[in-house]
């Protein structure tokens, strides 16, 4: 099976990818035959949208093709996504836009938030509102927040992280490999062709 961990953080270093590497290892452990794709785009600079894109020219040729193609292989996503003014990023908005050719569609989405403080709620409720309408990505009804982002250190948070949260971190990693496996028969049936966007 695979599966895509997208650090939708701007910063390269970023904590998003400190989350990312640890879901991606904890993913690991929790089923070994897995082909995992990591995309950290504080790394890897997509442009906005823009008609060029379809140009096919620089970024647009062989770097987009790439992701893009990693990410139509993918049977579920794990989207990385830390609180920006009280937003999911800029950047994980672009690449719902750039997720156009049905990448993500009808496929299972974990959000993870993160916050250097007490915030996370934010992207939780902005992408849950907007961005499935043409990517038809599935949030999956659980997510996680993981505030304090500093000290999150699973097995040794120390005092300001719950230490029930890795139990969680465990189900609801374990949810998203049971919804990326069981979704995959829905696909046959979409019909892309005659209703690419939603209403
Ligand atoms: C531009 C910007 C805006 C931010 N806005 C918020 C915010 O609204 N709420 C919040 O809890 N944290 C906010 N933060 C702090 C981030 O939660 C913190 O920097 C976190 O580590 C960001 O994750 P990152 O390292 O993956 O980029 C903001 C940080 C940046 C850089």
């Amino acid at each position: 099976m695979n599966i895509s961990i997208i650090s939708t953080s701007q910063r390269q270093d970023s904590q998003s990818k400190r989350v990312s590497d640890i879901l991606q290892k904890r993913l690991f452990e929790l089923q070994e035959n897995l082909d995992l794709f990591s995309l950290d785009l504080g790394e890897t600079i997509l442009p906005l949208w823009s008609p060029e894109k379809k140009s096919e020219n620089g970024i647009w040729g062989d770097a987009w093709k790439k992701i893009s193609k990693n990410l139509s292989k993918s049977d579920g996503f794990i989207f990385v996504v830390p609180e920006y003014g009280g937003m999911a990023t800029p950047s994980s908005k672009n690449l719902f836009l750039l997720c156009g050719e049905g990448e993500l569609t009808h496929k299972p989405g974990l959000i993870v938030s993160v916050s250097s403080g007490q915030g996370g709620a934010y992207p939780i409720a902005d992408l849950r509102s907007f961005s499935y309408k043409n990517t038809h990505i599935m949030w999956i009804p659980e997510n996680i927040i993981i505030r304090n982002v500093e000290s999150f250190n699973p097995g040794s948070h120390g005092e300001v992280i719950p230490s029930w949260l890795d139990k969680r971190i465990e189900y609801t990693l374990t949810l998203l490999l049971a919804y990326s496996s069981n979704m995959k028969p829905l696909r046959k049936i979409i019909n892309r062709k005659d209703f690419g966007n939603g209403m």
